[in-house]
């Protein structure tokens, strides 16, 4: 396992089973989650009628607010962006009713049914490899890039800055891991109790992620910390990259430019 690196798993989303939704996509567990998974598990939420505690819902609202004072920090408001892996759009509506024009793209088409209900914006369900080149001016990957092995990474980060016109910006937003320990729990409950969980992907530290994006020529601008409220939280005491378990930031928000001219 690379350093600054470690694989994540669950078994439960909203109330919903996830290794029963991984067996009716016919995915094993054991892979990670991937198109056909996020497809079957939206259909099932959409049954359930996208039923969510009205805090979770609440929160978006706040990952939008981050995103957009992060960006503001260093670029005016992007005269077009597009949101990668938007899911039911959630955070992208209240950055679209705040005037910004951000269009969506996403592996399967169920979520991005939803999210069309409530905004009126250009949606991609193509691969990246389908998007335009030097077409926007930020890229934002919201609860993305954990999807992506190491190698899968650095191919995303090159779509994502062949798709940014130069000085765009690349935005990543995602889980701030804490020491491990969630792994021992889960050797635990795996090879004790027989518990199977769902592989969802990886987590990563800051670190990690600024090498993997700034390999690929991005450079990075911005690191920001937030708490399970998504209040904003000074940047955590860390060993090998992982937060200690008593700090408090659960998510990152980290902010990359492309230069304005190839290296
Ligand atoms: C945790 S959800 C995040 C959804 C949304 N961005 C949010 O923050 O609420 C991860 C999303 O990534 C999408 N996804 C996974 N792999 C993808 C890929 N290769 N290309 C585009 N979307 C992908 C999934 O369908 C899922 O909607």
């Amino acid at each position: 396992m690379r350093l600054g690196t470690y694989p994540i798993y669950s078994r439960d989303w909203h109330g919903i089973d996830l290794v029963d939704v991984a067996r009716e996509a016919g995915v094993p567990e054991k892979t990670v989650a991937n198109r056909d998974v996020y497809s079957a598990l939206y259909r099932r939420w959409a049954r359930a009628s996208f039923r969510a505690s009205p805090e979770w819902a609440g929160g978006k609202q706040k990952v939008a607010d981050a995103i957009r004072s992060t960006i503001l920090r260093h670029a005016p408001p992007p005269e077009l962006a597009i949101s990668l892996g938007a899911g039911l759009g959630l955070v992208e509506q209240h950055l679209i009713r705040s005037g910004w024009n951000v269009e969506l793209q996403e592996c399967q088409a169920e979520s991005l049914d939803y999210a069309r209900r409530f905004v009126a914006t250009r949606v991609w369900t193509t691969d990246f490899a389908g998007l335009p080149s030097a077409a926007y001016s930020a890229v934002l990957a919201i609860g993305l890039v954990y999807v992506f092995d190491t190698a899968g990474y650095r191919t995303f980060v090159r779509e994502c800055a062949r798709m940014l016109k130069p000085g765009g910006l690349l935005l990543v937003w995602d889980h701030d891991p804490r020491l491990p320990l969630a792994l021992v729990k889960r050797f635990f409950d795996r090879y004790v109790r027989g518990r199977h969980d769902l592989r969802w992907g990886w987590l990563r530290s800051p670190a990690v992620h600024t090498a993997l994006v700034a390999s690929q020529g991005l450079q990075p601008i911005d690191a920001r910390f937030f708490d399970a409220r998504i209040d904003e939280v000074p940047p955590p005491s860390r060993v090998a990259g992982f937060q200690m378990p008593a700090e408090r930031s659960v998510a990152l928000c980290l902010l990359f430019r492309k230069p304005m001219r190839d290296a």
